[in-house]
């Protein structure tokens, strides 16, 4: 099975990007975890360009989110929500609505901010909005406040109480995602073999150079 993570920071030294690599190690083994690359990639949302021909982020973004069991998003928080980049991704993600790739998907949000708050306004914002995509989104929060100190020299989460959180809500997230297991491209030989814990970090894929659906 295969759990996809999804930052919703461009960042280079993103500490949501820390985040998520924090949550590699409660990644079970055989369970691949990769990071989808693509959010800064997507332009922003118009339904004329959806009507026509989707760019190739969004062909790519439509193709790898059901290809994901479950997904695990890690967000900042901007201005008390989430940021622009990261909603847009959904909004894509979130067309066509009635069969959109985000619907019964197992779905986490943890996040960090610089701040007091652990971004909880931004992960609830991004849970409603998952909600409204008719994603399955777990009822849990992991507020990692105070970021630029979170995290230990090995890249774990410094406080125990809150890599115990982490590991609880990887846990509970592949539990869900269990059941639901995408097991058609595996069965198929057409699983990419990329597991994130070795090959981090992952060379950003070149989205621009996919071929878009005719
Ligand atoms: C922020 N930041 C921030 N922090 C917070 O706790 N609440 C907020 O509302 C905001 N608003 C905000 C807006 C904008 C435009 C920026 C650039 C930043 C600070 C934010 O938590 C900090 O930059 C984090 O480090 C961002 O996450 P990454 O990029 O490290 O993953």
């Amino acid at each position: 099975m295969r759990v996809l993570g999804l930052s919703g920071s461009l960042r280079r030294d993103s500490y949501n990007r820390r985040l998520l690599q924090a949550a590699a190690q409660f990644i079970p083994e055989d369970v691949a975890y990769e990071l989808w690359p693509g959010i800064g990639d997507l332009p922003a949302y118009s339904e004329d360009l959806d009507r026509a021909q989707p760019s190739p982020a969004v062909v790519v973004l439509r193709q790898d989110i059901p290809e994901a069991d479950a997904l695990l998003f890690a967000t900042p928080e901007y201005n008390s929500s989430v940021p622009g980049g990261l909603k847009n991704a959904l909004d894509w993600a979130s067309r066509p609505y009635a069969t959109n790739v985000l619907r019964r998907k197992p779905v986490a949000v943890i996040g960090a901010s610089t701040g007091v708050f652990g971004a909880v306004w931004a992960q609830a914002e991004l849970r409603k909005v998952l909600s409204a995509c008719g994603a399955r989104v777990l009822d849990r929060q992991l507020p990692v406040a105070r970021a630029a100190a979170a995290f230990a020299p090995d890249g774990s989460l410094a406080d125990r109480e809150l890599a115990a959180a982490l590991a609880e809500i990887v846990r509970e997230l592949v539990r869900v995602a269990r059941p639901n297991e995408v097991r058609m491209k595996r069965e198929q030989g057409q699983s990419r073999t990329c597991d994130y814990r070795r090959e981090w970090p992952r060379a950003r894929r070149n989205v621009s150079r996919q071929a878009p659906i005719g």
